[in-house]
């Protein structure tokens, strides 16, 4: 069975509470169960991680070739901040996904550059909950069954 991993980013744990007008009041538990759902009717399985630090991050993508199939991840604030998530993504050569829950483009100006867009396959952005799910679909649909 093919394998993916997905990956949340730094506080990401906080979804439910947290700036509710942008993320709305979804939760990390309710994302993860959509997941798990959507990945079983698609015969993938899933490993699904949150970290706040940043060189949790690279270390969980630079262990994973081998192991996994692509990733799925949303680098919340690293989006747009970290070459090390990026060279981590790019050493691996794992096809991957970047997902966000608000569309970075319609925010802040910091927030429109991406540095691991361009070692991404492709981005989903703006579609709350079905971000995920969307980007989970595009993975299948890379790697195949
Ligand atoms: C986010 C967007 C980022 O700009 C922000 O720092 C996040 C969440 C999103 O899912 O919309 O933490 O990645």
């Amino acid at each position: 069975m093919r394998k993916i991993l997905v990956i949340h980013g730094p506080n990401l744990n906080l979804l439910g509470t947290r700036e509710v007008d942008v993320y709305g009041s979804v939760t990390i538990g309710e994302i993860n169960k959509d997941l798990k759902k959507h990945a079983k009717a698609r015969k993938v399985a899933l490993e699904i991680v949150q970290f706040n630090h940043e060189g949790d991050i690279v270390e969980k993508v630079g262990s994973a070739s081998g192991k996994f199939d692509a990733i799925l991840i949303n680098p919340a604030a690293y989006t747009h901040t970290s070459v090390a998530i990026r060279d981590a993504i790019s050493a691996v050569s794992i096809p991957t996904v970047e997902v966000h829950l608000s569309n970075i483009y319609a925010r802040e100006e910091f927030r429109h550059t991406s540095l691991i867009a361009p070692v991404a396959r492709g981005q989903v952005s703006g579609f709350g909950k079905m971000s995920y799910i969307l980007g989970l679909e595009a993975a299948i649909s890379m790697i195949g069954k």
